[in-house]
């Protein structure tokens, strides 16, 4: 079981679109994969159901946020599988392969639950309590060891356009992060913040392991990967970005950070447009060949990048 946190505090780069469409064409292949929706605006989930689906039949008892809530102090792990959903209409669109697409649905108020982690830590100054350092840190982690590693091939967390507590427990809990930008002037200088902010997040995270080794035995080395950044939003003109983009892109292979070669372009038509039908993108049969043939170098190029076996198609 690969994890994989999609993660970038500037907002509206893609973040969800891309969590969709790879976890979606990746179930296509025959894979499961499980998406876990961190964010409390909720996109990824209103993704696959409607509002009022969601209203009524997760709302209750069924979100990430009540599983949170479920945590009872540092001896009790709440399973994540009854949190588990089953989205119905890209399943049903996907399971002729064996693959099955799952998802842990946010809600509207997970922002309750970062302030009461944010609290259990010691509020804003990290430093000034390590009691619940890994109680709070570990907890996504803690979640997926209580799934069977064979229930799912691949984990997809989407998280909230912030570097706040329940981002770094999602990073806490990966093997890999996916970095999704656009290639404007702030997306890029957004870049070498957030890879500044992870070094110091995973730094720190070791030190208070090592400092904490006896109470915390258990509690691995932190080391994620980063799978690479992905250009979201291109705009091309002639088969190339245009020369407004083309700047930043370079700037960002110039860093000394994986960039993915396989991009994303801009289409309202087809990336807004596919909001209600509850079906991402790379699954629809409505789109130009071209936009398919591109997703598919991407979940291809992504595979690849986890070492998974590539379709062969
Ligand atoms: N390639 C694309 N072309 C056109 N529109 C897109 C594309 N990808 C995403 N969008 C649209 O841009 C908006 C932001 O995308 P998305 O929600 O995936 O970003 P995000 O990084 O998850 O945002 P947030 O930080 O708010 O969580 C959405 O309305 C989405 O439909
Ligand atoms: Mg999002």
């Amino acid at each position: 079981m690969k994890v994989v946190a999609v993660v970038n505090y500037k907002g509206g780069v893609g973040k969800t679109t891309l969590t969709a469409n790879i976890g979606a064409d990746i179930a296509r292949l025959g894979k499961r994969v499980l998406m876990i929706d961190l964010d409390p605006q909720a996109s990824l989930t209103f993704s696959f159901y409607r509002p009022d689906e969601w209203r009524a039949n997760l709302a209750d008892d069924r979100t990430v946020k009540e599983w949170f809530e479920a945590w009872r102090g540092e001896s009790y792990v709440p399973h994540l599988s009854p949190f588990i959903t089953s989205p119905p209409v890209v399943n049903s669109s996907i399971s002729y392969n064996g693959g099955a697409l799952g998802l842990v649905a946010s809600h509207l108020s997970l922002g309750d639950v970062e302030m009461n982690l944010a609290a259990r830590l010691g509020g804003a100054q990290v430093q000034r309590s390590t009691r619940y350092y890994f109680d709070v840190y570990q907890r996504i982690a803690a979640g997926l060891a209580t799934l069977h590693p064979q229930d799912y091939d691949l984990v997809l967390i989407d998280c909230p356009p912030n570097f706040g507590v329940i981002t770094r427990t999602a990073i806490a809990a990966c093997d890999h992060l996916l970095i999704p930008a656009r290639p404007d002037e702030l997306s890029t200088l957004g870049i070498e913040h957030l890879l500044s902010r992870l070094h110091r997040f995973t730094w720190e995270y070791n030190r208070i392991a090592g400092l904490q080794s006896d109470r915390h035995p258990e509690i691995k080395r932190l080391d994620p990967r980063i799978l690479g950044i992905v250009f979201t939003m291109v705009q091309y003109y002639g088969g190339r970005p245009i020369a407004a983009m083309q700047p930043h892109i370079d700037l960002v292979r110039n860093l000394d950070v994986p960039v993915f070669e396989a991009m994303v372009r801009e289409s309202n038509t087809y990336f807004a447009g596919a909001a209600g039908t509850r079906l991402p993108v790379a699954l629809s049969e409505r789109i130009p060949r071209s936009l398919a043939l591109e997703l598919r170098a991407l979940v291809d190029e992504f595979l690849r990048r986890i070492g998974a076996a590539n379709r062969g198609y």
